[in-house]
């Protein structure tokens, strides 16, 4: 029998990636304090997502998750927001037609605040400082008073957090996504990109099928699909005092929820079977991610799932692979039979950005375009073999024109990173990185389809 599970009885165990307050009574007061904030989502919305994830499962839809690395105080700002959340649009819009299945959307957003560090501290000319572990715990200047973990810093996420969902909620529904609108938005950039007739195509396609919709009397006008869209909020449930204090009872069904986000997930850093992060994961019931990189052992693997979805309930349980262009040839295969061997309902998507992860001659963090594309193609092509769904994708992007990333169309180098490098933590796929990518994405899956389609065809199913 397992232990029984409270929100806080993650505090007994051990908690990696965790700040160290100076003044724990300052920490219990911002608790206090958030216990009493409104929930930021509602536990009906996260089983919504849920029941959209476990299509997924099926293999009748498709996962869109991305965002920011790190959202960050600074950049708050009503046009960031608005960029990004029309990026993830557009990149649903494309996928859609090429999954030719509905295609779930998630943000990195509206909570995107602490992130896990591979070193407690940083060292800068023979000075060494904590590290910056994301906005809601300390500051990215390098003194020690920005760096000293400040509790303070939950409430403004929160409030943050709280103002970038009212605005995402408006344009989700308010008429901003009208799939028509975001199309032409899609034309401009195929105009505008160097490899955009490579893309041409399928868009006239789409607006081909956007034309005889219409025809039909399918319009924004008489069609509330066309005209709105759902989307939910996720991010990674790493500062658990902050997740605790948003945690509560759902009315309907007596369960408990973290209201923080409708989606949150374990991070790579933080999937001990028996550590906190687990343990306070597996009592809510949001639909959760867990990341999976390289050193993930099968055994684990499937400990985990038995810890965190003892139900087997489809769309609990979202595995993120990411693994590396050059490993997930090798490290895949092995775990996705598994899972399907003990018949685990997950959803299967793929990061290709956190394994990708390199220094630059100039020494910026950056990630090349074409090793983010070559762990995505490896990883349809793991499915494809294990004949097993590949769910979705789980990218790092951002709807500003930055230079993070090397590579795509842009064609941006080594030199131009540091023309407009932004990032608060790792470097981001520019809006038309992002978009190419899920155009590249696309045709991948349509691809897969048709030959899908053409097998059952030539074996007379
Ligand atoms: C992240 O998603 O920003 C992250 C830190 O990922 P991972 O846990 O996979 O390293
Ligand atoms: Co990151």
């Amino acid at each position: 029998m397992p232990q029984k599970w409270t929100p806080d009885s993650w505090r007994a165990k051990p908690a990696k990636q965790m700040p160290q307050y100076p003044d724990p009574a300052a920490v219990v007061r911002v608790e206090d304090t958030l216990r009493n904030f409104p929930p930021l989502v509602f536990a009906g919305e996260a089983r919504r997502l849920k029941k959209a994830l476990a299509k997924v499962a099926e293999g009748k839809a498709f996962l869109l998750q991305g965002g920011d690395c790190a959202e960050s105080f600074a950049e708050f700002h009503p046009n960031n927001i608005r960029d990004t959340f029309r990026v993830l649009l557009q990149m649903a819009v494309v996928l859609t037609y090429g999954a030719a299945c509905p295609v779930v959307k998630v943000g990195r957003l509206a909570g995107q605040f602490a992130k896990p560090r591979s070193s407690d501290t940083e060292e800068i000319g023979g000075v060494s400082l904590p590290s910056y572990r994301g906005d809601n715990v300390n500051s990215i200047e390098f003194t020690p008073e920005a760096r000293r973990p400040d509790p303070e810093r939950m409430i403004r996420a929160y409030s943050q957090s709280a103002a970038t969902l009212n605005l995402l909620r408006a344009f989700a529904q308010g008429g901003y996504a009208d799939l028509h609108q975001v199309h032409r938005w899609n034309l401009g950039f195929v105009e505008r990109s160097p490899l955009g007739e490579r893309y041409r195509e399928l868009a006239d396609r789409l607006t081909e099928t956007l034309d005889f919709m219409a025809a039909c009397g399918l319009t924004s006008e008489t069609t509330p699909q066309i005209r709105e869209t759902d989307f939910f909020t996720s991010h990674e449930a790493l500062l658990l005092p902050y997740e605790q204090a948003l945690t509560r009872i759902d009315s309907t069904s007596g369960d408990w929820y973290d209201v923080s986000a409708h989606l949150v997930w374990i991070g790579d850093r933080t999937r001990q079977p028996d550590g906190a992060h687990v343990e306070f994961m597996r009592g809510i019931r949001n639909p959760i991610g867990m990341k999976v990189g390289p050193s993930m052992d099968t055994d684990e693997l499937i400990r985990l799932c038995d810890i965190l979805n003892p139900e087997n309930e489809p769309g609990r349980l979202t595995l993120i692979a990411r693994m590396g262009h050059d490993k997930v040839g090798q490290k895949l295969p092995g775990i996705v039979r598994a899972v399907k061997r003990e018949g685990r309902a997950v959803v299967w998507s793929c990061d290709p950005m956190h394994g990708n992860t390199i220094k630059s001659d100039s020494g910026y963090k950056t990630r090349p375009f074409d090793r983010i594309l070559s762990e995505v193609r490896t990883f349809f092509a793991v499915h494809q073999a294990e004949g097993s769904h590949p769910g979705g994708v789980h990218v790092e992007m951002t709807g500003q024109d930055v230079t993070e990333c090397t590579g795509g169309a842009q064609a941006i180098t080594d030199t131009d990173l540091s023309d407009r490098y932004h990032t608060h933590c790792d470097p981001r796929l520019n809006a038309s990185q992002a978009l190419e990518l899920a155009f590249l994405i696309a045709e991948q899956l349509k691809s897969e389809r048709l030959g899908v389609t053409r097998r059952a065809v030539a074996v007379g199913a």
